[in-house]
């Protein structure tokens, strides 16, 4: 069969490497694509905005499976245009996409289907939100609506703060997405996400993970999209991880297929394992990067099987994953900049010398210049590595790190440092 998967971060390099895997798999396409993907695809130019570009694409090239990587296009209707066209795709259509495009869709549906999460009020109007912060008390959450690549989010920790974000999203900072505002409950406790794939009816648990949202060491910073994540997370216990697909998960796949929009595609929750249980902070209707880096490393199954499977609505027949029970870890390495303007163009070298201590290197933002690899982007690198426990994950992935020749980069040092302050404590 012929595969194109859209995207080309580091999270599709990750996906790619494992569907290249697959004995049913004829050739793999990609688009964009990049030049690690590049090592298991044809990657092909085309605008995956235009949705009739990628529709003649797939037919011309007999594709039997489309895998959409990142949110945008799910969120733009790529799915709904290419399963009208015949084409199965993993990842929801526009509707169901709205789990992740959309947070007052989310918390309305929460507040349906009586799913624990943090108490909130959406508001459209600079007015109404001043007038329904009043009865929150600090810190306070506000959130711009729509897609706002990690950064439509504030914790204000007081009024002039809370004043702040609002002018931010109301000033049109945000465009479209801050047009709404999400206020909402401040949740304090462990963060940790739950993957779990769904054909719109059935479900099937795919691993947890803990991932580094903050750009310096110890959590502090700014946010980024990720800067490192472990897998398997042991603070989400399989009971904790059951209450929260029993409380969380199920009801929303049967509230949406309910309510005649069936989400098809991975669920990516974002918990709060809070003193009364597990809520849920936010939905991502695609896998997360870098979780997807860590998942992929420790999955042993047939990923095309598994997502065509999904796809077609046919789950249910699917043998539960199969995961190594090694945790694995990845830590990015960013260009010196981000999250703010990255630095662009700085020579990357030694990926082999760090592949050949064991750890697997997935590209996000590279590009080849002349005969040499070169940042193009924020996060550039996921360097990803298994061990007998995380201690031994974590060495192997920075041992990695420590054979790039990459001056420009930077990562953080502290990947892992959750599960590793409490494994020392025991
Ligand atoms: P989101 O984009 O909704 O995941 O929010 C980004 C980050 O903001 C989350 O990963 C949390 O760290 C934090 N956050 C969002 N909502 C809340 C909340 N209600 N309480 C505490 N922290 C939150
Ligand atoms: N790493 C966070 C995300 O993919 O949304």
């Amino acid at each position: 069969m012929n595969v194109l998967l859209i995207g080309s971060g580091g999270r599709e390099h990750a996906l790619a490497w494992k569907l290249a895997q697959s004995q049913a798999l004829d050739t793999l396409y990609a688009a964009p694509g990049n030049p690690g993907i590049a090592a298991h695809a044809r990657c092909v130019d085309l605008a995956v905005t235009d949705h009739a570009a990628v529709v003649d694409f797939a037919r011309d090239s007999a594709i039997g499976l489309v895998v959409i990587g990142p949110e945008a296009p799910l969120v733009d209707g790529l799915a709904d245009t290419l399963r009208a066209a015949g084409f199965p795709t993993f990842g929801p259509g526009k509707a169901a996409a709205q789990l992740e495009g959309s947070k007052g869709f989310t918390k309305d549906l929460c507040r349906r289907a009586d799913i624990p999460t943090a108490g909130y009020v959406r508001c459209a109007g600079r007015a109404e939100a001043e007038a329904a912060l009043v009865p929150f008390g600090y810190p306070v959450v506000i959130k711009a609506d729509g897609l706002a690549a990690g950064k439509g989010v504030v914790i204000a920790m007081s009024p002039a703060e809370a004043q702040a974000a609002l002018d931010a999203m109301f000033d049109g900072g945000f465009g479209a997405a801050g047009a709404e505002v999400v206020i909402e409950e401040f949740l304090s406790g462990e963060e940790v996400s739950l993957f779990v794939l769904t054909d719109g009816t059935a479900l099937m648990p795919f691993g947890t993970a803990q991932d580094h949202k903050r750009v310096g060491e110890g959590d502090t910073g700014p946010n980024t999209g990720g800067m490192g994540a472990y897998s398997p997370a042991p603070v989400l216990t399989p009971a904790l991880a059951a209450r929260a697909i029993a409380e969380i998960v199920a009801p929303t796949v049967a509230t949406m297929r309910a309510e005649g929009i069936p989400f098809s595609g991975v669920l990516y929750a974002g918990l709060m394992l809070t003193p009364a249980g597990p809520k849920l902070i936010e939905y991502n209707a695609r896998f997360g990067d870098p979780e997807c880096q860590v998942l992929m490393a420790r999955y042993e199954g047939d990923l095309l099987a598994l997502l065509l499977a999904v796809a077609t609505g046919t789950l249910a027949a699917q043998p539960a994953p199969v995961f190594v029970e090694d945790p694995a870890l990845t830590v990015v390495v960013a260009a010196r900049g981000y999250p703010g303007t990255a630095e662009a163009g700085g020579a990357i070298a030694g990926i082999d010398r760090a592949e050949a201590t064991g750890a697997r290197v997935f590209q996000a933002g590279t590009r080849v210049e002349g005969d040499r690899l070169v940042a193009a982007g924020g996060r550039v690198l996921a360097v990803t590595a298994t061990g007998v426990d995380l201690a031994a994950a974590q060495a192997a992935a920075y041992r990695g790190v420590d054979a790039l020749d990459f001056p420009t980069g930077f990562s953080r040092r502290d990947i892992g440092w959750r599960e590793m302050a409490r494994n020392s404590k025991r």
